[in-house]
């Protein structure tokens, strides 16, 4: 195959054709699919749970095996119900929502887009037919969101739109709220508006009032279904951490600044969960509590900020694509004195991959009042006992995993050297770290057993160090395209050459020379570049696993 200049998808239907992408070879599937599914829920497929498995494996050898200052856990979803209460979540872990009069569809008030254009009021005239309900109403406020009457009803329309579409959508809110069609129907008064969200973006009907709702999901522990034993799946996994602080610094003999780290799942009951996996109700978090001398919290913020951006370029975002927002005083969670959110340019925009906090001790003194027991760290050096501050950073593996298909999607036109055909060659460029599968192992053709015999002994070789593919159906040009598009960065095919020997002298691409008529090499080919070199088998395993490390 000879690669001509890449096209870049454009962002709209990028996203559309990763989301085909994954389910066609199995990264994501919409989880209870067969049964209409489940709104932000999902399920990873074979090549989707490995992708998931080498990041967070990665995160945690960087965090726990590569750093002798943090230190490992894993706490249960389940807490005592204080834990929440005293932590904030109870009272505050919420988003404003607002309802669609019409649709009932409900939105997260802070992410409406301001639109502009011409509101219509509308009140429901008295009917003048027997039996029916006497409605009358003149133009007020915005009618109350929940439990009130809604015969006040308005309804935004972009300019240029006329009074007929507005009227249109009226009379579907009337019709659905149980008013005859009779029922004189006309906007009362109309003006223009400027930058509004009161409206729904989708359909122009009124929105109502904002209303707070918490995000956790409730549940009951026990068989006894009342107040006492309520508690909730976790929001996120942080507040393990910082409840067992003192155990874990007893076990881990560390001095501060030192640090826990965790992977786990956390739910959200989201108002609208979208971008494909981007916000989720059910997610994973790899977050590590850091905890540090009282004063030291600013320049550990930024130690953080640079060993994140670092790690992100380790995995195959490049730091071009990673914008550091610096979070403004009014939008930092209430416990933070300094919060950077790393965002990364999804197709969909540039959106959070992770927070880094400065919770300073917020939650140890949360926690050490609410229980009564003491949290505090008895320093050897001064002698004094007090609450260590905390950094922490906090990033979502789901989000990393979309980031990871986002970057490395590419499509590019090739010309099939056999057919001589252009053809559109999808390719899924992870880091070879990363990659689900780190190479594909192809006897050249599947009715030789002599090479079917090698490329499963290669197999056997491989499968210890790696995952590994095993593909005797089909072309070799489709058995590599296949392995394109599931990302896998190397393709290995036990040739002719392989059995009777080089054809002429070469440098394997080890660099070591291989002499003409030499045994047991190997077609290796690179995904990216699609050059294909000879190596000898013995090297495969040392020269794969430095390239995948
Ligand atoms: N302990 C701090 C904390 O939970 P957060 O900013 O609310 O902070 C941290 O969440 C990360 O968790 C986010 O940056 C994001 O990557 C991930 N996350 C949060 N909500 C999510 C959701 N609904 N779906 C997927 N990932 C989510």
């Amino acid at each position: 195959m000879i690669s001509a200049p890449m096209a870049e998808p454009a962002s709209a239907s990028k996203m559309e054709k990763i989301v085909a992408l994954c389910k066609r070879r199995g990264f994501i599937f919409q989880s209870s699919e067969i049964y209409g599914g489940l709104n932000g829920a999902w399920d990873y497929g074979p090549l989707g749970v490995e992708l998931k498995r080498n990041l967070k494996d990665y995160w945690w050898k960087c965090m726990t095996q590569l750093r002798d200052d943090i230190v490992g856990f894993d706490g249960s979803i389940l807490m005592n119900a204080a834990v929440w209460k005293a932590s904030g979540h109870v009272d505050t872990f919420s988003d404003p929502m607002v309802e669609c009069l019409l649709t009932k569809k409900r939105y997260r008030a802070d992410q409406s887009e301001p639109q502009s254009g011409t509101a219509y009021y509308y009140t429901v005239q008295k009917t003048v037919q027997d039996g029916l309900t006497e409605f009358v109403g003149s133009r007020g406020d915005f009618p109350t969101a929940y439990g009130g009457s809604h015969y006040h009803f308005s309804v935004l329309v972009p300019k240029g739109k006329s009074e007929a579409s507005a009227n249109k959508v009226a009379r579907q809110y009337y019709a659905q709220i149980g008013l005859p069609d009779e029922v004189a129907l006309d906007a009362q008064t109309s003006e223009p508006v400027e930058n509004t969200i009161k409206f729904n973006p989708e359909n122009g009907a009124q929105l109502s009032e904002p209303k707070v709702f918490n995000l956790m999901f409730k549940t009951y522990v026990g068989p006894v279904q009342d107040d006492s034993s309520v508690t909730y799946l976790r929001p996120e996994t942080a507040q393990a951490m910082f409840v067992q602080f003192k155990n874990v610094l007893e076990v881990a003999r560390k001095k501060l600044p030192f640090g826990i780290a965790q992977i786990g799942k956390a739910f959200r009951n989201e108002i609208n969960p979208r971008n494909f996996t981007f916000r989720s109700r059910e997610f994973e978090q790899m977050e590590v509590e850091f905890f540090v001398k009282p004063g030291t919290g600013p320049e550990w913020l930024e130690k953080w900020k640079e060993d994140r951006l670092a790690w992100y370029e380790a995995i195959g975002i490049p730091r071009a694509k990673i914008h550091v927002l610096t979070v403004p005083d009014a939008d930092r969670a209430f416990y933070s004195q300094g919060t950077y959110d790393l965002e990364y340019e999804f197709p969909f925009g540039v959106q959070e991959l992770e927070g880094i906090a400065h919770r300073g001790d917020y939650d140890l003194k949360q926690h050490q009042e609410a229980s009564g027991k003491p949290l505090e760290y008895f320093d050897e050096e001064t002698k004094q006992k007090y609450l260590p501050e905390v950094v922490e950073p906090s990033a979502g593996v789901d989000r990393t995993v979309l980031a990871l298909l986002c970057e490395a999607y590419a499509e590019e036109t090739v010309k099939d050297e056999e057919s001589g055909k252009e053809e559109t060659r999808v390719v899924l460029r992870f880091a070879p770290r990363m990659a689900p599968v780190k190479a594909g192992i192809f006897p050249l053709l599947k009715n030789k057993p002599e090479l079917v015999a090698t490329a499963r002994a290669v197999q056997k070789l491989l499968q210890p160090l790696m995952k590994v593919s095993y593909d005797e159906a089909g072309s070799i040009g489709k058995r590599y395209r296949r392995i394109d598009e599931e990302g896998t960065p190397f393709g290995i095919t036990i040739d002719f050459e392989t059995l009777e020997g080089a054809k002429e002298a070469f440098t394997s691409a080890t660099g070591t020379p291989i002499q003409a008529g030499q045994k047991d090499t190997v077609t290796l080919r690179h995904r990216d570049s699609m050059k294909q070199e000879r190596i000898a088998i013995a090297d495969l395993p040392g020269y794969l696993a430095r390239a995948i490390i």
